[in-house]
């Protein structure tokens, strides 16, 4: 990893999901300012569902300018959007059916699709949304991601070649807990992104994290996330943060 990277530690899981929460209300704004709307891509897994929470609550709610957000995902299970694996049924639940963001501004992938076509479905609505050129990439304003003990980010899994991909943006995997077909968007894309918050809790995280920040090789696909000129935070809570020095 290289770049500009920030270590945050937070007392604990709630400290943890306000400090994002707090992040995500900074970025919509300043991106508001610079360029009249503020693009997001949102991972899945039970890290961030605290701050989607709280993302629908007072005082943040009524702060983010809702009706110039977009959201994106940064990884889906191919299973309806009724079953309790869906990120996108989940991030309903927690925040998007609580919030004033207009419904044509929220691009979840789709994972009721066959995988291989739900992929190259999601690549065309983000060129057509970022207004791509060929063999271009989007860059989003701020992208939240977690970390899985075996070092994955994204549904990107140690071993597997879709972590070596450099030119599709979206790419279809079988792989992780649970062990369905997924969609991910790709590393160039990740990596191109104006801030990346990876978002990580809990003591079975620790050994990984150790690793992940003490050997200089890219083990696990975590270690290929580069901040570059940009900006890259982990926000970390105590527990998980507990064996680095
Ligand atoms: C997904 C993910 C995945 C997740 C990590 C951490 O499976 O949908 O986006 O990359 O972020 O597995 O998940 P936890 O927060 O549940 O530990």
């Amino acid at each position: 990893m290289t770049g500009n990277q920030k270590i945050i530690v937070k007392e604990n899981a709630a400290m943890l999901a306000q400090k994002a929460t707090t992040l995500f209300r900074q970025t919509a704004k300043e991106s508001i300012d610079r360029q009249g709307r503020f693009v997001v891509a949102i991972s899945g897994g039970s890290t961030p569902r605290r701050m989607y929470r709280m993302l629908a609550e007072e005082p943040y709610d009524s702060a983010i300018p809702w009706d110039k957000t977009y959201i994106f995902w940064v990884d889906e299970r191919c299973v309806p959007e009724n079953d309790p694996a869906s990120n996108f049924g989940a991030a309903k639940k927690d925040f998007l059916n609580r919030v004033p963001v207009p419904g044509d501004q929220v691009y979840p992938m789709p994972g009721e699709l066959p995988p291989k076509q739900g992929a190259q479905k999601y690549q065309k609505v983000l060129i057509e949304f970022f207004n791509l050129k060929d063999g271009r990439f989007p860059i989003f304003d701020l992208i939240f991601l977690g970390m899985g003990t075996d070092g994955h980010t994204a549904s990107l899994f140690p071993g597997h070649r879709t972590v070596d991909e450099k030119k599709r943006l979206v790419v279809a995997v079988k792989g992780g807990d649970p062990d369905v077909n997924r969609l991910t968007l790709t590393l160039p894309v990740l990596n191109r992104a104006r801030q990346i918050v990876f978002l990580i809790s809990g003591k079975e995280k620790a050994a990984t994290l150790k690793t992940v920040f003490e050997k200089d090789q890219s083990r696990f696909p975590v270690q290929k996330i580069h901040a570059l000129d940009k900006e890259l935070n982990w926000l970390l809570d105590r527990e998980s943060a507990s064996l680095l020095k």
